[in-house]
């Protein structure tokens, strides 16, 4: 008898589950099964015979996962491999950890394909605002081509990300929608959407600016970018004219350059404590920052620390240490967390930018405030921080600090001294950056409340400790 189980372009993974575990538990040879999709060409079985009841089995630990990425690919055979696999499993112990298994293998690549092409979709996803007047929640709309069917694999990437606006995801099957928190898919054919609008003229203006001609890199570029994206990324068309005149724009950077202080940067550089790793920081052109700053400044401290404190950006010091937090504001900082007992030995201290903005005056560096992009550009680095971490809370240092952990930019004077949830779910206790201390003129009013936001601090961090 010959079993054409027919799985649907939604829930296909629910589907191709229930199926094989009917089928398995009644031990129903791999050769019996005509895998197929709804849509597709019914094939030379059609719906075969009725599924016979399911009894109970058991799978592999790995293997939930690995199915649910494979049954995404779009590779006619997944289905019925997948079930081989399953079957195997069943004599073999510990089949899915022998990488020698050419069935496994094959298996691991498909998987890959869908991690690739969701990280891809991450990546070059555009939405474009099509708020009404009058709503009270921002809306998008965006399209994509994803090469496999990953719409509702990816789908929870894009409610976390963007869980505090409505969006629609198109793409030439799937339509997913989050509106007023809830998530729904429908599986319906669309056409390429027109997203021409401004906000894309103001994103090919953001892409151009932050092309950094120094660091171009074509291969690495296209492989990170491959062309078949271009076409729905509106700063791709900008790509030929930048690449043909990055020779022209990196010399006139090299002349334009700020003199650093060589001697004094050298000095500094000998003494650099060991720093966080953080993967490809070190040569990060994710904005225009850092081809100016002398390196990247990652965090520092415990590994695993429970509190994080984060700043805004690496002062003057900062950049020629690699270390955050070395300079004036951070000594102050120093002085005021030993008046409230804040232990900074506890803490993992970073910044929200990791590469320090300046105009050169002289020989002087003058801080300058990063701009919203570039804070938004450097943020994936942040997050790393704080995966890694995994602090138990975070306590931001100024505006730019609380509007990063938090998404909320408003004003940090109503904020201050109060515990706020963090994007990540993390609590997030605000108060004003060291400097703003420095720069006042008001009698010691804002010292004192640092010192004060300090000290709920460290009753925090007892709590934790405590616990
Ligand atoms: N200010 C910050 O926000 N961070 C530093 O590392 C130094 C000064």
């Amino acid at each position: 008898m010959i079993y054409g189980p027919r799985l649907p372009r939604l829930g296909t993974f629910e589907a191709w589950r229930d199926a094989a575990r009917a089928l398995a538990s009644n031990g129903v040879a791999p050769d019996d099964v005509d895998w197929g999709m709804e849509d597709a060409d019914a094939g030379l079985f059609g719906a075969g015979a009725p599924l016979p009841p399911p009894r109970d089995i058991k799978v592999p630990k790995g293997f939930v996962t690995l199915a649910k990425q494979v049954c995404a690919h779009r590779d006619a055979g997944v289905h019925d491999l997948l079930y081989r696999v399953l079957l195997r499993c069943a004599d073999t112990r510990g089949l899915l950890s022998n990488r020698a298994d050419a069935e496994v293998q094959q298996l691991e690549a498909w998987a890959k394909n869908i991690r690739r092409d969701m990280h891809k979709m991450k990546a070059f996803v555009r939405f474009r605002e099509v708020t009404p007047q009058g709503a009270n929640r921002r809306q998008f709309i965006s399209w994509f081509e994803p090469d496999h069917r990953i719409e509702e694999l990816i789908a929870s990437f894009f409610t976390r990300r963007f869980g505090d606006m409505d969006w629609v995801i198109v793409t030439p099957e799937v339509t997913t929608r989050f509106e007023g928190g809830d998530l729904s898919h429908e599986a319906k054919a669309s056409s390429k959407l027109d997203l021409n609008d401004e906000t894309e003229e103001l994103w090919k203006t953001y892409y151009a600016n932050i092309f950094n001609p120094a660091r171009l890199k074509i291969k690495a570029m296209q492989s990170e970018m491959p062309k078949k994206y271009w076409k729905n990324l509106p700063e791709a068309e900008l790509i030929p004219d930048l690449i043909a005149g990055a020779e022209a724009r990196m010399r006139e950077m090299q002349e334009t350059a700020p003199t650093l202080p060589p001697i004094r940067a050298e000095r500094i550089l000998e003494r650099i404590p060991e720093r966080a790793a953080l993967g490809e920081l070190h040569a990060c052109a994710r904005c225009p920052i850092g081809a100016q700053a002398t390196q990247a400044v990652g965090g520092v401290g415990p590994p695993n620390a429970p509190l994080m404190i984060v700043g805004e950006q690496p002062g003057d010091r900062e950049d020629l240490e690699g270390v955050p937090f070395v300079g004036p504001a951070g000594q102050l900082f120093d002085q005021l967390a030993t008046e409230a007992r804040l232990d900074r030995t506890q803490a993992y201290v970073t910044n929200s930018v990791k590469h320090f903005k300046f105009t050169p005056r002289g020989k002087k560096r003058i801080h300058q405030s990063p701009h919203k992009t570039e804070v938004e550009a450097c943020r994936v680095w942040l997050e790393q921080e704080i995966a890694q971490v995994q602090p138990a809370f975070i306590l931001a240092l100024g505006a730019t600090a609380a509007q990063t952990l938090t998404g909320d930019g408003s004003a940090l004077m109503t904020r201050r001294g109060r515990v706020e949830r963090g994007r990540e779910g993390l609590p997030v206790l605000i108060t004003l950056h060291p400097s703003a201390v420095q720069r006042a003129n008001d009698g010691g009013a804002l010292r004192e409340m640092l010192v004060k936001d300090l000290r709920l601090g460290a009753k925090m961090l007892n709590d934790v400790k405590a616990l």
